[in-house]
């Protein structure tokens, strides 16, 4: 039943979509449904690795901390999107920790199921490469955002990355907390949110219920 029902899953995964019948069948066997509440970590930084993972419901932040407990997170990952594949592909103890926003929830594949399915699958080869292509691509953006923008510009740049379009209006629906916004930019909690009060006066955000922002159109004049 666990089974028919990982299966069921694992086919409305778009990283999965190319596989056969009897190759899904194969990923079913070696996977296992997980649920964690936020604030759970799910891979730790440095240690060695057992599976990977696809996010199907909620989000979760990707992060690195230094040996004094500061962190910096490198990306906010949402359904749909997989992780901790990295370690299984080279070998090498975790890159990075992953820890739940929200409750979760998760299909964990096993190190041999991937490894296996992946030299069975040209095709499941390319999604995975395409999937590291656009966290190569996003990393370069970040590295230019961290170069060359001053911390406006930086928190302009978090704020347009993680808004969505809603009848012609840029908003941040999810709850983003300053906390969160000055660990992605590496500047303190009080810088972020002093540059946030200022960008609110000026008329580049507004604030709305249940802790959504609106963009204005100005704002994309701090990253140009
Ligand atoms: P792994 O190294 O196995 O465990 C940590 C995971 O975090 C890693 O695999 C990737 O899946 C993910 N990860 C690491 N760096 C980034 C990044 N810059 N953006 C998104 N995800 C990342």
């Amino acid at each position: 039943m666990a089974h028919e029902e990982n299966k069921a899953f694992l086919r409305r995964v778009p990283l999965f979509s190319s596989l056969t019948e009897a190759q899904l069948e194969g990923v079913a066997a070696g996977s296992a449904r997980r649920s964690y509440p936020r604030g759970r970590t799910i891979v730790a930084e440095g240690e060695a690795s057992q599976s990977m993972y696809i996010l199907l419901a909620g989000r979760a932040k990707v992060q690195r901390s230094d040996s004094e407990g500061k962190e910096v997170i490198l990306a906010v990952i949402g359904s749909g999107e997989f992780f901790g594949e990295m370690s299984l592909i080279d070998d090498a103890p975790r890159s990075a920790s992953v820890i739940t926003l929200e409750t979760c929830e998760f299909m964990a594949v096993g190190k041999d199921t991937f490894k296996t399915i992946l030299m069975q699958s040209p095709e499941l080869c390319m999604a995975v490469m395409r999937g590291l292509v656009r966290r190569l691509r996003e990393a370069d953006m970040k590295i230019e955002t961290l170069a060359l923008l001053d911390v406006y510009g930086r928190v302009a740049r978090v704020l347009l990355d993680f808004s969505e379009l809603v009848n012609g209006e840029r908003v941040v629906r999810n709850k983003l907390p300053r906390q969160e916004i000055a660990k992605m930019i590496g500047a303190s909690r009080e810088m972020v949110s002093r540059v946030m009060k200022g960008l609110e006066i000026d008329g580049y955000i507004v604030p709305m219920a249940g802790g959504q922002l609106v963009l204005r159109e100005k704002l994309s004049t701090y990253i140009s």
